[in-house]
């Protein structure tokens, strides 16, 4: 397990208190954004990092069929607890699927917390995976002074990754479009 799986490790039962919040954030995102995404509410989903749960749940909640997975063990009991199907999985091991074994991926605040090295791979594995379409869930450019400091007091790559995307997904999929589904946040929908 590396730093920063082990950091989520253990503040997993202090981001399970935001799990109803969460739930009901992402669960209206998804009902307002679903019809521009090709996306349909019996496809299967792969979801990433998923953390407690929130987003896989709330994709769960609009009918899709979801295997949740992460790689941090105190995540993987908060997401079980929250009843969903869970298993333990480490991106940078590689995806122990088969091409186009999901109709969908996701991932949500996974990218912009990851090095470059690692984003690139995350994009071409779940490209690999998703037969379909790949989301992520993720920071937009707009910058805000909150969200800079505590992912700076993290030390994640959001800065970076702002800067970046979509341009640094472009090369592993046929199409990546941006939807800014708020202010700070984007879905950047990625066709492979
Ligand atoms: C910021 S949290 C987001 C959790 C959830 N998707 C959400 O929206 O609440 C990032 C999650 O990615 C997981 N993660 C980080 N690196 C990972 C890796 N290499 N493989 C699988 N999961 C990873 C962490 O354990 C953590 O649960």
């Amino acid at each position: 397990m590396n730093w920063h799986v082990r950091k989520f490790h253990f503040i997993a039962p202090f981001y399970q208190l935001f799990f109803k919040f969460q739930t009901w954030n992402y669960s209206m995102i998804i009902e307002q954004n679903l019809h521009k995404t090709g996306i349909l509410r019996d496809d299967t989903l792969l979801d990433i990092g998923s953390g407690t749960g929130a987003f896989a749940k709330s994709w769960e909640r609009s009918g899709l069929k979801v295997l949740a997975t992460d790689a941090a063990p105190g995540m993987i009991k908060q997401c079980r607890k929250n009843g969903l199907d869970c298993i333990e999985l480490d991106l940078n091991q590689g995806l122990p699927f088969s091409e186009n074994e999901f109709q969908v991926v996701s991932a949500a605040y996974l990218a912009h917390g990851l090095p470059l090295d690692q984003r690139e791979f995350l994009y071409k594995e779940s490209a690999r995976v998703a037969e379909k379409a790949v989301i992520f869930h993720d920071f937009s450019k707009k910058t805000n002074p909150v969200i800079s400091a505590i992912e700076n007091m993290e030390g994640s790559h959001y800065r970076e990754f702002i800067g970046s995307a979509p341009g640094e997904m472009k090369p592993f999929f046929t199409t990546v479009e941006v939807i800014g589904v708020n202010k700070w946040h984007n879905w950047y929908v990625c066709h492979p």
